[in-house]
């Protein structure tokens, strides 16, 4: 180990929650990295422990106090062998709880919401000092020209399919969810900024990028054209990159799916074949109390068009039982609406009271045994969609992204156009390497696949 190394202070950072979540744990490595800080997977080895958390249900945000307490221990044994520790919060439970988080866990020292990022150096440090830091600030179109760009060493280890964040923030205001108040307003970032980092990591060995926005398609700004763009034009730009492989984009609001992004799905061969449009109820009554600004006929509709444009193409979604005043008959129209859509993979979850949110102070909560039983049968409709889905594909041939190795000796995983682990011989080729398959065997969430 180099002198350098040796004394380099360590940082263990754990992720919650989302993709979006992965993205800035991954940028705020980066720039503790360019502060003299090593990762480490060996949490009692951190000089400083950062916890990169996630308040969309009740349930993710009380880990992390659980967390907590676990590593409060080792704070204390490497105290006691003459070491410290910083512990710091960032994330979405850090900006809606800010320094409510300190009262309640003294062993944190820092709590730092996700547009602070650009600053975090600068805070750790004071931290280190001493100060108990809280920074909630909104300053998000600081943060993306502030944090530092990866460097290609940095793109190289972390894989060949990574996340880029073109968005963040939402206008959108569903009355159950949180991210408005965690987020902020919708922001989009610059063309040239999307396209110079895209063009890094593609240099760094990047292969498939995903578009991440919390309400990614709408994502808007100003084109090389001067025209205004959305996000198929984007997409189309991104396209032009050479050794880009693959494009995929997440999270989208069905009101912003739009005829650019359509026409993305129709004309672009490297777009793959792959929709997450979540719909969260398929009651209309449900889908006015949470504020989502259309009706199942024109979710329907979109799917429709969107099939037509791509023929094949899997459909992904998010659903939420129990919301409240949801009746046996609403969910019941959730179950139909899943039927009619066939669904290629899907998340449900119970609905969580979000403290202020709208939801949280309506009437009618829906008990908790009864949500318990709404999830199992949908998701038990979910599962069995998902298994039949990745049936029809055993005797396809497609091209498959080599990833990484397997967990066993001799494997390689690889990416489907539609999203599905696909485990191979490693003799198939490398990892960032695209091959043509044929397709084995299925099973729920995996398939198998040899040379075509
Ligand atoms: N309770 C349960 N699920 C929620 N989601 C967002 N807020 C809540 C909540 N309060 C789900 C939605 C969203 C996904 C990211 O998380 O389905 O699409
Ligand atoms: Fe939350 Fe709705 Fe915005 Fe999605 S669109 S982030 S669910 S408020």
């Amino acid at each position: 180990m180099s002198e350098q190394l040796a004394n380099s202070k360590k940082v263990f950072l754990k992720t919650y929650g989302c993709q979006m979540n992965v993205y800035d744990s991954s940028r705020m490595q980066d720039a503790l990295e360019q502060d003299g800080y090593v990762a480490t997977s060996a949490i009692e080895d951190a000089d400083l422990v950062l916890l990169n958390t996630c308040h969309i249900r009740e349930k993710a945000a009380e880990k992390v106090y659980s967390d907590i307490g676990r590593i409060r221990q080792i704070k204390e044994a490497r105290a006691e062998a003459g070491k410290s520790m910083t512990i710091g919060v960032t994330g979405c439970v850090a900006q809606a709880e800010g320094a409510e988080i300190i009262a309640r866990a003294p062993a944190v020292n820092l709590v730092a919401g996700p547009q602070t990022y650009h600053h975090l150096p600068d805070l750790v440090r004071r931290a280190r000092e001493g100060e108990r830091v809280v920074e909630t600030e909104f300053e998000i179109e600081e943060k993306f020209e502030q944090l530092p760009a990866a460097t290609s060493t940095q793109h190289r280890a972390r894989g060949v399919a990574a996340f880029l964040t073109v968005q963040e923030g939402c206008d959108k205001f569903c009355t159950f969810c949180v991210v408005p108040y965690t987020r902020g307003a919708e922001v989009s970032r610059s063309v040239e900024q999307i396209m110079d980092e895209a063009r890094g990591m593609v240099a760094g060995g990047v292969r498939e990028i995903t578009l991440l926005g919390q309400n990614v398609n709408a994502w808007h700004g100003t084109g090389a054209d001067g025209r205004e763009w959305g996000l198929g034009e984007l997409l189309f730009e991104l396209s032009s990159i050479p050794e880009l492989e693959r494009l995929r984009y997440t999270t989208s609001h069905p009101v912003d799916m739009d005829e650019g992004l359509i026409d993305a799905h129709r004309k672009l061969q490297c777009l793959m074949p792959y929709l997450h449009l979540p719909v969260q109820s398929g009651s209309n009554k449900i889908l006015k109390a949470m504020n989502r600004h259309h009706t199942i006929a024109e979710y329907l509709a979109i799917i429709e068009r969107v099939r037509e444009a791509r023929p094949g193409i899997a459909i992904s979604g998010d659903f939420i039982v129990g919301f409240p005043g949801e009746t046996d008959k609403d969910f019941e129209e959730t179950l139909a609406l899943v039927r009619e859509v066939n669904y290629a993979s899907a998340f449900s979850f119970k609905y969580s009271q979000r403290p202020g949110t709208p939801g949280a102070d309506m009437e009618a909560q829906v008990l908790e045994s009864v949500k318990n039983e709404r999830l199992q049968r949908l998701q038990a409709l979910l599962n069995e969609q998902q298994e039949s889905f990745n049936k029809t594909c055993v005797g396809k041939t497609v091209d498959i992204l080599l990833e990484k190795q397997g967990k066993r000796q001799g494997q390689l995983i690889g990416r489907s156009p539609w999203l599905q682990s696909v485990i191979v011989d490693d003799t198939l080729g490398a990892p960032g390497e695209v091959v043509r398959v044929k397709i084995t065997t299925a099973a729920p969430n995996s398939l198998t696949a040899v040379a075509a």
